[in-house]
C-alpha cells in the first residue's frame, strides 16, 4: 500500500453529513464506520486513513500535516485561523453564528459579559461594533450562562434554534452564516496534488448534483 491520504473528520454534529457526502462521492466507507469507537480508521482499498477528532481540533491536525485534508466548520476556521487552504465549501451542516440573550434585556454599556466557545470570533465581532466586552470562555452548554447570571449575552451556533427556544433565550444579532469546508495542508497539496484534486472534483460533483450550490 502506498502512503494513504489522511483525512481529519470532525466527530459530532458534522460527522454524519460528512460521511454521507463522502459515500455519495463513491468513497467506500463501510456501514460500521459511524458506530466505531476507533479514532483511526484505515480504508485500505481506497488508500484512505481517517482520523476522528474534536471539531475544533481538525484545522490543527491539518496545519501540522498529520492529516493531509480535513472537514471543518467555518466557525472553527474563523476561531482557529490556522495556516491551511480552505478549498471547497461543502454546503453541509448549515447554521449561523449569533449573539443571544434573555429577552428584553439591554446590553450593559460598560463591558458586558459574553460567554462563548468562540472567544476570538466574539472579540472581533464586538470590536467591529465599537463595543468593549468581557469574554468568558466556556466549552459547551453556552446557553446556561445567561440563565444563571454568568453572562449578559452568548455568542454561539444556532442551527434549528431549539436550544435557544427551550431555554427562553432570543437571538439579538446574527454574526455570519456557517457551513463546513474542505481544508488542505499546503505541503500535502503539492505532494499529493493528484489524489487531493480528485477528491475535490468528486465532492464538488456531488455538491452541484444535489443543488447545494446556489
Ligand atoms: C450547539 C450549539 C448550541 C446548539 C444549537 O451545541 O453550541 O448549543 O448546538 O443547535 P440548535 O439551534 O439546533 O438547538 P452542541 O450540540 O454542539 O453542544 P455543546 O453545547 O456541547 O456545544
Amino acid at each position: 500500500m502506498t502512503e494513504p491520504l489522511t483525512i481529519a473528520m470532525p466527530k459530532g454534529r458534522i460527522f454524519e453529513e460528512a460521511v454521507q457526502l463522502l459515500r455519495e462521492a463513491d468513497y467506500p466507507l463501510p456501514p460500521e464506520f459511524e458506530d466505531s469507537r476507533k479514532l483511526i480508521i484505515d480504508i485500505e482499498e481506497a488508500e484512505l486513513r481517517f482520523i476522528l477528532a474534536k471539531p475544533m481540533d481538525v484545522p490543527t491536525y491539518v496545519e501540522h500535516g498529520v492529516a493531509d485534508v480535513g472537514i471543518a466548520g467555518k466557525d472553527v476556521m474563523l476561531e482557529e485561523k490556522r495556516d491551511v487552504y480552505e478549498v471547497l465549501d461543502l454546503y453541509i451542516s448549515q447554521c449561523h453564528l449569533a449573539v443571544a440573550g434573555l429577552p428584553n434585556t439591554e446590553l450593559d454599556p460598560v463591558a458586558p459579559k459574553i460567554a462563548t466557545k468562540y472567544p476570538n470570533v466574539a472579540s472581533a465581532y464586538f470590536r467591529s461594533q465599537g463595543k468593549q466586552v468581557e469574554i468568558i470562555k466556556l466549552n459547551g452548554s453556552i446557553e446556561l450562562a445567561p440563565l444563571i447570571g454568568l453572562a449578559d449575552r452568548i455568542v454561539d451556533i444556532v442551527s434549528t434554534g431549539r436550544t435557544l427556544d427551550e431555554n427562553g433565550l432570543v437571538e439579538t444579532e446574527k454574526i455570519t452564516d456557517i457551513t463546513s469546508r474542505f481544508i488542505v495542508n499546503p505541503v500535502s497539496y503539492r505532494m499529493k496534488a493528484t489524489v487531493i484534486d480528485e477528491m475535490v472534483t468528486r465532492l464538488e460533483k456531488v455538491i452541484v448534483q444535489k443543488e447545494r450550490v446556489i
